[in-house]
Order: C-alpha cells, then sequence, then structure tokens
C-alpha cells in the first residue's frame, strides 16, 4: 500500500518524538510514588488515540490505575480488531546500572534507550501510530478498538473485572497484542503460547527477636539457614521441581510438536556467551528452548533476612524472606499450583520454625493455534513486510490478561511482538530498536487488512 508507505515515511521524526515524549514520563505501576505520573500518561495515550484518529477515547479509572480505551468504528458490518497494550513500566532499579536516565530516553546506535521503551509502550504505541496511518489515508479495513492498560506488570487484576463489566463494547472478532518477542529480525516469529505464572512470598520466623550469633548459633535454628534448605530441596538432583502433584497437569507434547520447537534458529553458544554464563542450567532431558518455553519452573525472585549492611554483623536473623514464583505450562491452574506450594512449604518446614506463605497475583498460561485465520492474517502480514515467513515459538513470559480475553470475552489473541530477548525488559538499560518500531508500524496495517479479507 503506496499510501501507506508515503504516510509513514512522511511522518517518521514525528512517529519518533512523540514515542519519546510518552517514555519521559515515569508510569511505574508498582510505586504508589508514581501514581500521578501513571494519570498522566493515561491522558496523553488518550489524546494521541484521539489525534491518530479514533472516534472517541476515554480514560476509564479502576480501582487502580486507569484503562484507557478509544475505538474507531468504520462500518458496524467490517469485523473488528481489539488491541491491547499496557502503558505502565517497571521499576527502573537498580539506577547506578542505567548508562543513561531511565526516564530521559536517547537514541544510541539506532537504539532507543528508556524504561517501557520495548515493555510495553514502544509497542503499544506502534498501534496507535498504525492506526493513524490507516485512519489518515482513509484505508481502514475494518473497526479497531484499543484497550491500553496502567496494571499489566502488576497482575491485571482491575483490568479482568473491567472485561467482565464491559463485554458489549469490547465485543470484536480477535485481540491483537504486540508485548512479547520475535528471534532476530533476520529470522521473524511469532509466539504461539506465553506461560502462566503462580507468585508467592514466603517467611520463615525463629526466635523472638534477633540473637547475638556466638551467644545463641549453633542451638536456635536460624531462619536464613531454614529458607535456603528449603529452597534448594524444592528442585532434584535432575532439577525437577519436587512439590508434590506439581507436573501432574502438565501437558505433554508430541515428539513432533517438540522437534519443531526445537527446528527454531538457536546457537546455544551464543546464548551462553551473551548472557556472561559458563554453562546453561535446567531441568534434565530438556533442551533450552523447551526449559523457556514448553515446561515449568520455579525461580526465587528475591531473597533478604538478617544483616545486610556494611562491614559484619554477628547475628542470628529472627526471621527470613523470600520472593517465589513459578511460571506454568497450559493445563496447569495458578490457583491450584499456588496451595501445592503452601501446602509443601509449611510441611516441609521443620521443628523449631514457624513459616508463613502468601499468594501474589497469577495467570493461566495460553496457546494461539497457529492455524486460524488470525494467525495466517499475521505470518501473512510478516510475510509482506520481512520478505519471510514467520517461525512459530513459545514464548516464556506471561501476559495473565489473555487466559481472561478467552475466558471472559470469547475472543483468540494473536501475539505479534517486535520485541528482542535481549531488550534488557524489566532489567536496567531496556531498549527497542528504532528499526523494530517502524517495522512493527508498517507490519500492523497488513494484519488488519488481510484479517479482514478473511470475512
Ligand atoms: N511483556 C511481558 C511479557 C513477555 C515478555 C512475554 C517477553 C513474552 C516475552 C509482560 O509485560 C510481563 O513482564 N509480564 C510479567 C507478568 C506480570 C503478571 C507481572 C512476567 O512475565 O513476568
Ligand atoms: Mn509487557
Ligand atoms: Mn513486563
Amino acid at each position: 500500500m503506496q499510501a501507506w508507505k508515503d504516510y509513514q515515511s512522511q511522518n517518521k521524526d514525528r512517529f519518533l518524538e512523540e514515542l519519546l515524549d510518552l517514555l519521559r514520563i515515569p508510569s511505574v505501576s508498582a510505586d504508589s510514588k508514581y501514581k500521578d505520573d501513571v494519570k498522566r500518561c493515561a491522558e496523553a495515550v488518550k489524546d494521541y488515540m484521539l489525534k491518530a484518529g479514533c472516534d472517541k477515547a476515554e480514560v476509564c479509572p479502576t480501582a487502580g490505575h486507569p484503562i484507557v480505551y478509544g475505538e474507531k468504528i468504520v462500518d458496524p458490518k467490517l469485523p473488528t480488531v481489539l488491541v491491547y497494550g499496557h502503558y505502565d513500566v517497571q521499576p527502573a532499579d537498580p539506577l547506578n546500572l542505567w548508562t543513561s536516565g531511565p526516564f530521559d530516553p536517547v537514541i544510541k546506535d539506532g537504539r532507543i534507550f528508556a524504561r517501557g521503551a520495548c515493555d510495553d509502550k514502544g509497542q503499544m504505541f506502534m498501534h496507535i501510530k498504525a492506526l493513524e496511518v490507516m485512519a489518515k489515508t482513509n484505508s481502514l479495513p475494518c473497526n479497531v478498538k484499543i484497550m491500553v492498560e496502567g496494571e499489566e506488570e502488576v497482575g491485571s487484576n482491575n483490568l479482568g473485572i473491567f472485561l467482565e463489566q464491559n463485554k458489549e463494547k469490547l465485543k470484536a472478532n480477535v485481540v491483537l497484542v504486540s508485548d512479547t518477542s520475535m528471534i532476530s529480525m533476520e529470522h521473524p516469529s511469532i509466539e504461539s503460547g506465553l506461560r502462566g505464572l503462580a507468585y508467592m512470598e514466603v517467611e520463615v520466623n525463629g526466635p523472638n527477636r534477633d540473637l547475638h550469633s556466638g551467644v545463641y548459633g549453633g542451638a536456635v535454628a536460624n531462619p536464613a539457614t531454614i529458607l535456603c534448605k528449603m529452597i534448594a530441596s524444592m528442585h532434584d538432583e535432575n532439577n525437577h521441581i519436587t512439590i508434590p502433584g506439581f507436573y501432574d497437569k502438565v501437558q505433554v507434547l508430541s515428539d513432533g510438536e517438540r522437534k519443531a520447537i526445537n527446528s527454531a534458529p538457536f546457537d546455544l553458544d551464543e546464548y551462553k556467551t551473551e548472557l556472561g554464563v559458563s554453562d546453561v542450567w535446567g531441568e534434565k532431558g530438556y533442551t533450552t528452548l523447551e526449559r523457556t518455553g514448553i515446561r515449568p519452573t520455579l525461580e526465587v525472585n528475591g531473597i533478604w533476612g538478617g544483616y545486610i549492611g556494611e562491614g559484619a554483623k554477628t547475628v542470628l536473623p529472627a526471621k527470613a524472606n523470600a520472593k517465589i514464583s513459578m511460571r506454568l505450562v497450559p493445563n496447569q491452574s495458578s490457583d491450584e499450583i499456588a496451595d501445592m506450594f503452601k501446602a509443601h512449604f509449611e510441611k516441609i518446614a521443620p521443628a523449631g520454625v514457624k513459616v508463613t506463605v502468601t499468594a501474589h497475583h497469577g495467570g493461566e498460561a495460553v496457546v494461539t493455534p497457529t492455524d486460524s485465520p488470525a494467525y495466517l492474517a499475521a505470518a501473512k502480514a510478516i510475510m509482506t513486510t520481512f520478505g519471510k515467513e514467520p517461525i512459530p515459538t513459545r514464548g516464556g513470559g506471561s501476559i495473565p490478561i489473555v487466559a481472561l480475553f478467552e475466558k471472559t470475552l470469547g475472543l483468540k489473541t494473536v501475539l505479534l511482538g517486535f520485541g528482542l530477548d535481549n531488550d534488557n525488559i524489566h532489567s536496567p538499560n531496556e531498549k527497542y530498536d528504532v528499526f523494530n518500531y517502524f517495522k512493527g508500524i508498517e507490519t500492523i496495517p497488513y494484519f488488519h487488512k488481510y484479517f479482514a479479507e478473511t470475512f
């Protein structure tokens, strides 16, 4: 479509400047200190929706951070694509590891560095710009509804409620999301699944106060030692997870499916070098791509207790804590796994300590079929702009709301992500390649076109 190309190239600089402006707003959803910035970001997203040509756009308040909703209905008889993204970002710390300010975006070597550059402001904004391209050239092939939330990074609880309350408003034929990654620009790919999540927090309590480790050490259970032992026991010598029943419902893949997953381009040496590790680790009997795509995992996300200040302090801490999350695969239930974890953790606690286990947010895994009209439209769009057939992959990350799109709205999702695994999402120096940003804006209109043509 020449008109799309022309409009995009005539407005390239502005498309980039506007994204940088959005990245300057520190919309950190987890930290209440940024509540007003999060709101300001929602307002900015709404303004961009209107500027892109939406008939209406609104900031919808929730019990937490607002949801921004906009739509352009060209003809009620045409199919409708519901676009989803998030404008909230992860906290930026540790700040000292950033080479430039997390909310002071800079472009270096063709890459945009800022918190949210890839996850998900950069990717979400491609949709607003793609909508602008189609609307301003009067070539929108379908109706577009666009919903951008401010709580993805904290579990999307209020969006779940919003879906329940707005089924009619959100009526569509498919959900389109750009919040995942590709293998590379040379090997474009589409994630055909996401893992679920069960996020837990544990506390091990020992004596009623911190103790002198010489006076009492060796005679009273040390909560930090006990916690480490308990955590260590949750993987066996083959790195299988030892929680009873954990694997019971795990979907077993056929040899053919496993072969397909392992046929994706992947260089183990490059992987190790890029991460600075001398070897990989993981569940025996599975490859790295399987370990991150189709197998469940258990990871410690944080652990603390006792003295961590400067110098040395001989203390036996009264308690120790950890945040532990499990990535889940199809058929595992987040609630069931959380219950299993709690029962197991309480059971393995030795005498002399008391443990408490609380569950944070969770979400279910999803697989998106690779033979649906929507997936095929996405594949054709990639084919058009990359000149290559996309490779289906299984993503390791989680977007809990995607399972609810199906459960609450009855809608399948297409994960048309343009990030790269090394974009440092959630890490210092998050980046998004300028090339990927424009490639996304170029590709998205073709998805709408090809998807509409299937009706
Ligand atoms: N965009 C990510 C998820 C993602 C990243 C999927 C890369 C596939 C590839 C999303 O913003 C995210 O970080 N989700 C969280 C879960 C949420 C409940 C905090 C995650 O995966 O940890
Ligand atoms: Mn994201
Ligand atoms: Mn994220």
